[in-house]
């Protein structure tokens, strides 16, 4: 599908954004292990969450939707022979290698051209070393997996990448494990884990960069997610992009291991009103408010990486607005994404007049340009390079055509109505 957008003449409103894509895949994945019955209210109705429902009601959890509230009887999940489809999402396939690694059969789980493209490796070698079998297409690397699952032995483990779904399949793994399962991080990749097992009836113990579990019980609990503050980034870049837009998101996730954008906007000259900041689950949420001014470059590198991993595609068309040169350095994990979001932002940016060098992890991008409509492509699957093209669009002299925009529906399906709604 083919989408058209108009340069606006101001951008002003005030939206309510989804439910986090990241919170909502846990709250159902814990849900449907744990004993009884879970609510969760604000569950993220989209491509990526359904794709985890479907491979989870496949693994015998029972999963009620009355339209407002997502319920989950869980505690049986029988998993023998079973193929599971994760389609574009991810977080879906890491996440069930996890609980898979500890029960008894055989599971293959495939996926769509996107995530079958996508590394397993950093999820297999741990899972293997805790006991359990797995194979992977050609190289071992790349879905279809499958996996027999065993009685695992916790270990710790060191990861060599800031990557919560790493993080998450082998706590989930060592929740199933005899004795003490660990994970070292190399910096602190986004908690709602740690955060989330603890209302699930689990102890977790943290140490920095250190996380620990044992052989657990999951309880059934209540979930309320907040909105995704990676949805909710693509309006507050919006609205940096001129001075005077303003856009207000109500009720996002400020979880604060997420929330990289907002300190890089500030840091680029954005105004920044944060309001009505409240707390529940470990997860804090508010309403946030940006305000366009005029943009200074900044560096983007390091720890600050995996706070706004999600947020770089957004960011660099930001940085193409702004004073001088923005670097992104040490997001050599945007390659492996939905789609090698450097090569392709930096083309498809480019097309519409952005001066941007790619770099081997990350980009160089030189501002403020001038940006000129023209047709532009999305990869087949990746939701968050649709969304910034469309961006773009807003911003870019005349006619911005977005080639694949229904990539988007992943994670956002009402984020153009939602554009079109603040657009003037
Ligand atoms: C996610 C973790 C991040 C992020 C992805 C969702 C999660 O990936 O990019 O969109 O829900 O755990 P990595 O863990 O691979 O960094």
């Amino acid at each position: 599908m083919n989408l058209t957008v108009y340069a606006a003449r101001k951008l002003e409103g005030e939206v309510v954004v989804p439910g986090d894509k990241s919170i909502s895949h846990r709250a159902a994945i814990f849900g449907a292990v744990a004993k009884g019955t879970t609510r969760i209210e604000n569950f993220l109705r989209a491509g990526d969450t359904r794709s985890t429902l479907r491979c989870l009601e496949q693994m015998g959890a029972k999963i009620y939707d009355d339209g407002n509230i997502i319920q989950i009887e869980g505690g049986v999940l029988p998993l023998r022979g079973q193929t599971l489809d994760c389609g574009n999402s991810g977080t879906t396939m890491r996440l069930l290698m996890g609980i898979l690694a500890g029960r008894e059969g055989e599971s293959t789980l495939i996926g769509d051209a996107s995530l079958s493209k996508r590394p397993m490796d950093r999820v297999r070698i741990p899972l293997e070393m805790m006991g359990a079998q797995i194979t992977g297409a050609g190289d071992k690397n790349t879905p279809p997996i499958t996996i027999s699952g065993a009685q695992l032995v916790g270990r710790e483990y060191s990861s060599p990448v800031a990557s919560a779904q790493i993080k998450s399949a082998i706590l989930l793994a060592g929740l199933q494990a005899d004795g003490v399962t660990s994970v070292i991080e190399p910096s602190l990749s986004r908690d709602h884990t740690e955060q989330m097992l603890p209302a699930f009836g689990v102890e977790v113990k943290r140490d920095s960069l250190r996380v620990e579990v044992s052989h657990s019980e999951l309880r059934a609990t209540q979930v309320h997610v907040p909105g995704d503050v990676s949805s909710a980034a693509f309006f507050w870049c919006a609205a940096a992009l001129r001075p005077g837009w303003k856009v207000r998101v109500n009720g996002v996730g400020l979880n604060p291991t997420r929330t990289g954008v907002i300190d890089v906007l500030q840091t680029m000259g954005a105004q920044i009103e944060i309001e009505n900041q409240s707390e529940s689950g470990g997860e804090m949420r508010g309403d946030v408010t940006v305000i366009g001014a005029s943009l200074k470059s900044t560096r983007i590198d390091g720890a600050l990486i995996p706070r706004l991993i999600d947020e770089l595609p957004i960011l660099a068309l930001v940085a193409t607005q702004c004073e001088g040169e923005t670097v992104i350095a040490d997001a050599r994990e945007l390659r492996v994404k939905e789609s090698d979001r450097i090569a392709i932002l930096s083309a498809e940016l480019r097309k519409l007049g952005a001066q941007i060098e790619e770099r081997e992890d990350g980009m160089k991008i030189c501002g403020p340009t001038k940006l000129t409509g023209a047709i532009v492509t999305s990869p087949h699957g990746d939701h968050r390079i649709a969304m910034t093209l469309m961006g773009a669009g807003l911003i870019a002299q005349g006619e911005t055509t977005i080639e694949n925009a229904d990539a988007i529906q992943s994670s956002f399906p009402n984020f153009p109505d939602l554009l079109a709604q603040i657009s003037r």
